[in-house]
């Protein structure tokens, strides 16, 4: 009968890391998504939801009591076993990590503390084993002082992408904690597009007006479908495009209404299993493309956003962090995530040039994706699924030439 049980439980394990596994990727990644979309009017939207998740399983390692239910509801752990949704978010970086000669990111994330705070060994331990990182010390009270040395550090660990994250306005004498999570990704086309056939364009915002934008073309083999929103009008069709980064592994997922639909109507349909059913259906074709080039960054307050979410204890005086250290009255001050992406012809700067096919007259018509109006998207991983980035594209932003080095931000 021991045999039995073994058998029973490895048929069962797959099915149930599998759906836990999606419920968090998923569930989780749309209620953030549609926090920031209820707040953001008609601004673009990046974040990344692993890294928010990465982030509190930090913090969850620390915390105890209410603290940590509520992360581990929210996220979308509660129905694992405790502690096993820190091997998964082990698991789901590594698959992220490991394959870093097609593409690059950059995770800084980490805990700042009051200097002389003293932390519980295991617990840093545990950051270590899990999320390989450190906690920082600092020295709140010298807020101009503790801005620049967090801001350095998340430079240092974004290849100095990511700058200026916090200010002095950011903490008060009463900061004692404060949660950084910035996040950089780097890829490079499987099919890159080519410059010359790039050209001015009109792109049309939701709100009837229009805006210059450089528009890329390509024609191409991509994973493509088409999904129907429920509404009777033209089929209620919307277009679902997935353009593979070199290497396979990571995607970038467009999904567009129909011309004269706005991104708004869309959006309230995207749901959890929705998700999935697109990454399922979406088939090897060929397609025609036309997509800006743009950027889009934002900085967010997990904060507020959390707080949204039900993630309310670890931010007051009720907090309890004291698996993380014994000081009491500890609670976190700051949390924010600042997210960027740029995609370009080549999506990274040194790739090499991948054959372009020849534009042939045949008598197919290929599907014609028309990105000139606003669409979501997601940066996810086909292998384990989970969602690097989520966002929008209300208005496209133009890449400044000079800007290469992100060093406006
Ligand atoms: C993480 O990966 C290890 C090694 O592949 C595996 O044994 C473990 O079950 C995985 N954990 C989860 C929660 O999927
Ligand atoms: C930057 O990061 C490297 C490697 O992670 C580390 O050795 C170095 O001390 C860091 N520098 C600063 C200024 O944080």
């Amino acid at each position: 009968s021991h045999l039995y049980v073994c058998i029973l439980l490895f048929s069962i394990l797959p099915y149930i890391f599998g759906s836990l596994h999606l419920y968090f990727k998923h569930i989780f990644s749309v209620r953030l998504y549609q926090r920031l979309q209820a707040a953001g009017g008609q601004d673009n939207i990046i974040f990344s939801p692993l890294s928010v998740a990465v982030a509190l399983g930090m913090v969850e390692l620390g915390a105890r009591g209410a603290s940590l239910e509520e992360i581990r509801q929210a996220v979308g752990f509660s129905h694992l076993l405790p502690g096993v949704e820190f091997s998964l978010l082990q698991n789901l970086t590594a698959a992220l990590l490991d394959d870093d000669s097609h593409y690059v990111i950059r995770f800084a994330n980490s805990l700042f503390l009051q200097e002389d705070v003293t932390f519980n060994p295991e617990f840093l331990h545990l950051m270590k084993k899990y999320f390989r990182a450190d906690v920082e010390t600092v020295d709140f009270s010298e807020s101009s002082a503790v801005a620049e040395q967090i801001n350095k550090w998340v430079e240092n660990h974004t290849d100095s992408k990511i700058r200026a994250l916090l200010s002095a306005d950011d903490f008060s004498s009463v900061t004692r904690l404060t949660l950084v999570n910035a996040v950089y990704f780097r890829g490079s086309w499987k099919n890159q597009f080519r410059p010359e056939n790039t050209r001015t364009f009109s792109f049309s915002r939701d709100d009837g007006s229009e805006v210059q934008t450089l528009m890329m073309y390509q024609q191409g083999d991509f994973y493509y479908g088409e999904f129907s929103d429920g509404s009777q009008e033209a089929g209620g069709v919307y277009q679902v495009l997935e353009m593979p980064y070199e290497g396979e592994d990571m995607s970038m997922m467009i999904v567009l209404p129909r011309q004269e639909v706005p991104l708004a109507s869309l959006e309230p349909i995207i749901k959890a299993p929705l998700l999935e059913e697109w990454a399922n259906n979406v088939k090897r074709q060929k397609v025609e493309i036309y997509l800006p080039r743009f950027k889009v960054e934002q900085k967010i307050d997990l904060k507020d956003t959390l707080q949204e979410l039900g993630i309310k204890n670890i931010f007051t005086n009720n907090a309890d962090l004291s698996a993380m250290t014994d000081v009491e009255d500890l609670y976190i001050g700051k949390a924010v995530q600042k997210a960027y992406l740029e995609v370009t012809e080549e999506g990274a700067e040194g790739a090499v040039g991948s054959g372009m096919i020849a534009l042939t007259r045949t008598l197919v018509l290929y599907p014609q994706v028309m990105a000139d109006h606003p669409f979501f998207f997601i940066i996810r991983n086909r292998r384990t699924g989970s969602i690097l980035f989520m966002g929008r594209v209300m208005t496209p932003e133009i890449i400044d030439p000079n800007d290469h080095a992100f060093d406006s931000m």
